[in-house]
């Protein structure tokens, strides 16, 4: 495995694997890894032959007064864990290589920024996006992971390779649980013992919304006031927002039927945290789906 700086750098490498017939993929991070990057890594090495990971903290995505700063680092752990897991290029840039100057072109996006974490944190989704298109320019895969937990961001990107039409294949892996439910996340290193046991209400809570569609319950108002009541009962611990959205345009609705999805983001002392559940309703049958 090969860490490397600059982005002609990568360009070599990448081409000289295709030209070797090696299909790439691509899995972007920003570091401080967990066990679910490393099963998108997983996934990246079913699907391509040559597995390239970017290691970013990207500041174009983090709004004034958000953790740009704080953001967990561990560079050699991360080196380490994806080096295990037969990688074979880490692009580990500076800020100045990704962004040498102000980027004048920005990204607006309609629609699916409209709900969920869109309104709450502005300028996240443009600078998510601008920095995903900037490495699916510079690696130029042919497939590339991301996590459902994040399955707005995935959403969005997802429709960006759409409509710009990116030669690269979007993939998503299922959220990776610790034993107790709570969605591994880089921000869980935020919480205190007392903390990262309260943050398991993110899980129950949508465990409980599932339980009352299982049981008929087709009111989304409903849904969220149960899991709403759960939270809040909860000490340290504040609701962001709890919505359920259609999965085409992420609109709010009120009736649970069809291929819905259940997100919330709470702040648990200092950590924002974000979950979800992407559930298919036909009648009485309630079933997980994958967000793709
Ligand atoms: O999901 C993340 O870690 C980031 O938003 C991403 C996709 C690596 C872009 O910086």
């Amino acid at each position: 495995m090969e860490v490397v700086r600059t982005i002609s750098d990568v360009r070599q490498r990448v081409s000289a694997a295709r030209r070797e017939g090696k299909r790439v993929g691509f899995v972007p991070t920003m570091g401080y890894l967990h066990e679910g990057h490393l099963s998108l890594v997983d996934l990246c090495r079913e699907r391509a032959e040559y597995c390239v990971v970017s290691i970013f903290v990207n500041p174009t995505q983090f709004g004034p007064g958000e953790d740009y700063e704080r953001y967990p680092r561990d560079p050699e752990r991360d080196r380490r864990l994806l080096e295990e897991r037969g990688v074979d290029l880490v692009f580990a840039p500076e800020v100045g290589e990704m962004y040498p100057e102000e980027p004048l072109v920005r990204f607006r996006i309609e629609k699916l920024a409209d709900h969920l974490c869109g309104p709450r944190r502005t300028g996240h989704f443009p600078g998510v996006l601008l920095v995903v298109a900037k490495l699916f320019h510079i690696v130029q895969p042919d497939v590339a992971v991301f996590g459902q937990k994040d399955f707005q961001q995935l959403l969005i990107i997802r429709r960006m390779v759409r409509d710009l039409n990116f030669p690269v294949e979007i993939v998503a892996g299922p959220t990776v649980r610790e034993p107790d439910g709570l969605a591994m996340s880089s921000r869980n290193a935020y919480l205190s013992p007392e903390e990262r046991a309260r943050a398991t209400v993110l899980y129950r809570s949508l465990q409980r919304a599932k339980a009352l569609i299982e049981g008929g319950e087709r009111s989304a108002r409903s849904v969220i006031g149960a899991m709403r009541a759960m939270i809040e009962g909860t000490p340290g611990v504040h609701i962001d927002y709890i919505e359920i959205v259609d999965l085409e345009e992420l609109r709010p609705v009120e009736r649970l039927e069809g291929r819905v999805a259940i997100a919330l983001a709470v702040y648990v002392g200092p950590a924002r945290l974000i979950d979800n559940l992407v559930l298919e309703i036909r009648g009485d049958d309630v079933r997980e789906i994958p967000a793709l």
